[in-house]
């Protein structure tokens, strides 16, 4: 297959570009690396199936010119903001990077031809729902951040996009996805800032918040185990763990794994970490259970896993 994969120097992209390839495609990366790593692109360039673009995908003209002459079986929409404290911050980040995108490459779509579509959306467009089951057919929802609005404003605008243009579309809602080469959220945080201060871990919340967190090879697995299955169509998909993890569980797994003894823990208070956070969620997984896929790592492993790798 030639497929497109958009946000390919990001921390999922580059775990997904290595498997493509490793499977045979031929692998179209596009990125503007406002978060994604050179080393990222760098690593592939010798392999003839892998070819790179250095685009904003906002500047919707020239990412659809240059690509007017690719033929792509599949695209891997993956660009997007993950910074979530600038998005907080500032709503233009999420508009642009998350949402923008979307409608850049749904653009690109129709103008090509290029009928199937992988996207990866997100649990946070379920906004706070913490004391209900998520299933995929949950309706009127009110996401809570700038994030999960600009990813919910996305999934509507494909669903359009696809009944259109006839388009194939997987939408995959993540949960906090974790593993080699991660270059942020709780995990990367709290490794950091023990590096600076081993002696005392500021914690965002009071450490009750607890979510489900999938391990990033499971999550390939996944995405290539269900690409098989595209069809015509928008089909939503929870993507997760039945287990979930809690943030002073994380911090204690993360000190346990690197050595730290004795830390004293600070919490800054509230049942979340920021604004826009939700305290717990949990995922009805029976949609991607019975299509055939289950994840290899519950939570907990998937978090002790990832600091394992991040200490080498
Ligand atoms: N990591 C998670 O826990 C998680 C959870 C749920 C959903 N997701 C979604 O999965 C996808 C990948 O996440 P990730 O963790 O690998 O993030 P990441 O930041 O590592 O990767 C995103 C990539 O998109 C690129 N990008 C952003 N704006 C762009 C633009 N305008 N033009 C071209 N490239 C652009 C960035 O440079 C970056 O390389 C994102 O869509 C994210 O919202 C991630």
């Amino acid at each position: 297959m030639r497929t497109l994969v958009t946000g390919g120097a990001g921390f999922i992209g580059t775990h997904l570009v290595e498997r493509l390839l490793k499977e045979g495609n031929e692998v179209i990366c596009v990125d503007n690396f406002t978060l994604g790593k050179r080393e990222n692109v760098d690593k592939f360039l010798d392999n003839k199936k892998y070819k790179f673009y250095e685009i904003d995908i906002n500047d919707n003209e020239t990412f659809c010119e240059k690509l007017k002459n690719e033929k792509i079986d599949i695209i891997y929409h993956l660009a997007a903001n993950s910074d979530i404290q600038k998005g907080g911050k500032n709503p233009e980040v999420d508009y642009e990077d998350t949402f923008m995108t979307t409608r850049g490459v749904l653009e690109l779509m129709r103008r090509n031809n290029i009928k199937n579509l992988f996207f990866s959306s997100t649990s946070a467009i379920y906004g706070d729902e913490s004391d209900k089951m998520l299933s995929e057919d949950l309706g009127g929802l009110l996401p809570i951040s700038y994030y999960g609005g600009a990813k919910f404003a996305s999934e509507n605008f494909i669903s359009s996009y696809s009944y259109m243009n006839d388009f194939n579309t997987m939408i995959f809602r993540f949960p906090n996805v974790i593993g080699p080469n991660l270059t942020h959220g709780v995990i990367f945080d709290f490794a950091k800032k023990l590096k600076n201060n081993p002696k005392e871990l500021e914690i965002l919340g009071d450490g009750t918040q607890t979510k489900p967190y999938i391990y990033v090879l499971d999550l390939i697995d996944c995405i290539m185990f269900m690409t098989k299955q595209i069809d015509k169509g928008v089909h939503i998909y929870n993507v997760g763990v039945e287990s979930a993890t809690s943030v002073t569980k994380i911090a204690d797994i993360v000190c346990e794994e690197l050595g730290y003894k004795n830390v004293k823990y600070n919490y800054t208070g509230g049942n979340v970490g920021w604004k826009g956070d939700v305290p717990k969620f949990q995922y009805d997984l029976t949609k991607i259970h019975n299509a055939g896929w289950t994840a290899n790592y519950t939570s907990d492993e998937a978090v002790r896993e990832t600091v394992k790798v991040l200490k080498k």
